[in-house]
């Protein structure tokens, strides 16, 4: 695949009104949520779920892009058919993690770093066979004592870096996700220098991989106050914040930027992507890549069984963050529930 279809796919993912869904759990975080729903986690209540999330009709409206866990992406629908063939006919792009997930950073007690670089070269042609178009790689970075520390953010952002130049020469377009944490009890202000540096490092690797950039999307947190820091930013703030700090350190040449939800209300997390949606000259799309702030009032919903309440659940808040892709999102349309 040459370098301009790269660039169309990056694009489409991020085409205006459209986003991703991320349903990409691994094992043990997909059981952890359907702990939620007193459902117990097999290869079949897995694929049951995914194969209910997919087809839910009209969902090509709203989302562009689906990324995969490599499990899911071998199954097969109730119908035998694949479940990646759902997405394709709808004219929605497979994707693929393709991280291995994180382990302790030896030496750095309280931070992570994340694996799949050995074997990655190998492993990335079967994924594009199967239709994968795509990839991503998590990294985190946790906001505490004394960290993150620079070995810790240069290492993760090397182990980016590597992935996407790994996606790229295999003719997948990467999506570069390093995520500085929610967790903890800092101030916004605090996010904001430690997202700044993240990024700066990132985008320094990236370059020195000589990683196309107009081939490749960011997916990155909004920069906000730990979860236990008592006075949430108002909207407004997080607006400001977020896209002050991507100014200053993401290349215009990006085509898009795709916030991860990283455990905020879904409803709030709609509002703070439709605040930044409303700026003017903004040089790349703001998308959405969300994984519980899509998924979580779905999988509630269908419990485990109830397949149209998941559907109509699902294609509400897809719906709710498409308009705030156009900075028309309106409390409103959370009371009005649309037709599937
Ligand atoms: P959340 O939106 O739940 O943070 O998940 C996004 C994701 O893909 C994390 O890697």
């Amino acid at each position: 695949m040459n370098a301009t279809n790269l660039e169309s796919i990056a694009r489409a993912l991020v085409a205006p009104g459209k986003g991703i869904l991320a349903a990409d759990e691994s094992t043990p975080t997909i059981t952890k949520r359907f702990q939620t729903i007193n459902l117990l986690s097999t290869e079949d209540t897995r694929r049951a779920y995914r194969e209910m999330l997919f087809t839910a009709p009209g969902l090509e409206e709203f989302i562009g892009g689906v990324i995969l866990f490599d499990e899911t992406i071998r199954q097969r629908s109730s119908d035998d058919e694949p479940l990646v063939d759902i997405l394709k006919k709808k004219g929605i792009i497979p994707g693929i993690k393709v991280d291995k997930g994180t382990k302790p950073l030896a030496g750095f007690p309280g931070e992570k770093i994340t694996e799949g670089l050995d074997g990655l070269r190998e492993r990335l042609p079967e994924y594009v066979k199967m239709g994968a178009r795509f990839t991503k790689w998590r990294a985190v970075i946790a906001i505490g004592q004394g960290i993150p520390t620079e070995t810790c953010v240069s290492a993760n952002a090397h182990a980016l870096a590597r992935f996407a130049a790994l996606s790229q020469e295999a003719g997948l377009v990467p999506i570069v996700e390093p995520e500085v944490l929610m967790d903890g009890d800092h101030t916004m202000g605090h996010c904001e220098d430690v997202t700044r540096m993240m990024l700066h490092t990132v985008f320094k690797e990236l370059a020195a991989h000589r990683v196309a950039i107009e081939n490749m999307l960011l997916k990155v947190n909004m920069i906000t106050a730990g979860k236990n820091y008592g006075q949430q930013p108002n909207v407004p703030d997080v607006a400001d914040a977020t896209l002050r700090c991507l100014a200053g350190t993401v290349p215009n040449s990006l085509p898009g930027i795709v916030f991860l939800s990283g455990g905020q209300d879904d409803v709030l997390a709609t509002q703070r992507l439709n605040a930044m949606n409303q700026f003017d000259n903004v040089p790349w799309q703001l998308g959405f890549s969300f994984a519980r702030a899509l998924q979580a009032p779905a999988l509630q919903a269908w419990n485990g069984e109830h397949i149209r309440a998941g559907h109509l659940a699902l294609l509400h808040r897809a719906q709710c963050n498409s308009a705030a892709r156009f900075g028309r999102y309106s409390e409103e349309m959370e009371t009005e529930r649309m037709a599937a």
